[in-house]
């Protein structure tokens, strides 16, 4: 439980934001399947993360890390350890952690260890037939509880070829059908034709992985033994998202953000706030092979409206619950579609967001596949109220700076969760705040 009251001058400082968490993710999954040590640079030190290490160091990798865990080395014999590994029943529990779960279910279906994977009240209502078609298309005997958690992984893949074309603009399904042929040794061709987070693709060269990308195909050939490598991870653009729409609505506010991830299939949130017409400025370098940027947000006097469809929905999915805030402040009426995905993230954003925003007086009307936001609307209320994250970190984290732009007194009930993806949220908000 969190007061946020109305008091700042502007947000003023210079921060990094937590590392990117889709990053930090791949580095471990590849980490395992790699032969040999790897370090990874500044992960993400996160709940979700520790679900991912947890299970490599289940699975069999030495994991080692320096006290302030900006060093992460894990050791591992590579993919052929699990290939051999005994068939007693491993169990899961992965939590809160959707990506977790997709990207082992299909490392797990590829090496044919038999698991059990549960996680928590959130993710047990998540959809896994995404995952579960896909591989048990490819040979593959997996039980369900309809779809849902618990999954039992029974027996593994037997295809020759993992050929696929993704049916949704779903990265973590693209990842378990590629991790399931890195950790099988098949070869695997895929087509994404909604460019989702390339990540994957990016880093797996470092491990001396062989990858080739025509257009919207991506195809590895058989029998890879990926060898360690070094990973340096940049900041999470999920994250910056925060301080971006903070430091834009807020009076006097000048906030720079370093080191953040601007990988193109993940900057959609960036097009979107110049087209509102935000005031941002950026210092690029590169991390590796991720792109990455310094950027500078100060206060905007007048955001516009814009529209956001289906093609562009997937480099900005999580950051949607903070771009509707942003749309409550600007002059005329933003509309959003193509984001049904919403509803089967940690919560149901599309209603949740909806709900929680109208509390404070916001015009959004709740669509089967995102929203209509008429602004600006003062985020008033007169009597003291209570937001609710619904267990959700990235809602928790949006409504923590609807608190900050609204003229009352909220109080924010549930924020533990903010530990999924960004455990120093409050103090980053108390720092930039002063
Ligand atoms: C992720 C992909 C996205 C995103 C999630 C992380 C990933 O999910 O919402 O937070 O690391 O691959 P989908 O790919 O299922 O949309």
């Amino acid at each position: 439980m969190q007061e946020i009251r109305q008091n700042t001058t502007g947000l003023a400082g210079t921060i990094r934001v937590p590392s990117d968490k889709s990053i930090s993710h791949r580095a471990l999954i590849l980490a395992l399947l790699a032969k040999g040590t790897t370090t990874i640079n500044h992960r993400l030190i996160s709940a979700d993360v520790t679900a991912t290490m947890t299970a490599i160091q289940k699975l069999g990798a030495n994991v080692i890390e320096n006290d302030d865990h900006t060093i992460t080395k894990v050791v591992s014999e590579g993919r052929t350890m699990l290939i051999n590994k005994s068939q007693a029943l491993v169990a899961f529990d992965f939590a809160n952690s959707g990506t977790t779960t997709r990207l082992l279910t299909g490392v797990l279906a590829g090496t044919g260890i038999k698991a059990k994977i549960t996680g928590d009240t959130s993710l047990s209502t998540r959809p896994m037939q995404r995952v579960i078609k896909p591989l048990t298309t490819f040979g593959a005997q997996i039980d369900s509880n309809n779809n849902h958690l618990p999954l039992i992984i029974n027996t593994p893949i037997t295809a020759d070829k993992l050929l696929f074309e993704l049916p949704l603009g779903s990265a973590q399904v693209k990842n378990a059908v590629l991790l399931a042929g890195l950790a099988s040794g098949k070869a695997v061709e895929i087509s994404d034709k909604f460019k989702t987070r390339d990540h994957t693709e990016r880093m797996l060269p470092a491990f001396g992985g062989e990858i080739t990308i025509n257009d919207d195909r991506i195809t590895l050939p058989a029998d890879q033994n990926l060898v360690g490598t070094t990973v340096d991870v940049p900041g999470d653009i999920s994250a910056a998202a925060f301080w971006l729409v903070a430091a834009s609505l807020v009076d006097n506010s000048e906030v720079t953000l370093t080191s953040v991830n601007v990988n193109p299939t993940r900057a959609g949130i960036l097009a979107v706030l110049e087209r509102m017409g935000a005031n941002l400025s950026f210092k690029i370098s590169a991390i590796g092979k991720e792109p990455v940027a310094d950027i500078t947000v100060k206060t905007t006097k007048h955001l516009q409206a814009t529209t956001i469809s289906a093609q562009e929905v997937p480099s900005l999915i999580d950051e949607l619950p903070i771009i509707v805030l942003a749309a409550t402040q600007a002059t005329g009426t933003t509309i959003i579609t193509g984001a049904s995905e919403l509803r089967v993230k940690e919560s149901n954003r599309i209603d949740l967001v909806t709900t929680e925003l109208t509390k404070l007086g916001a015009d959004i009307t709740a669509t089967t596949d995102g929203f209509i936001i008429k602004g600006p609307t003062k985020l008033q209320v007169n009597e003291p109220v209570t937001l609710n994250g619904h267990g959700d970190h990235r809602l928790t984290m949006m409504l923590a700076i609807a608190g900050l732009i609204n003229k009352g007194v909220v109080t924010l009930a549930d924020t533990d969760n903010v530990a999924v993806s960004y455990p120093t949220f409050f103090q980053d908000l108390r720092r930039l705040t002063k």
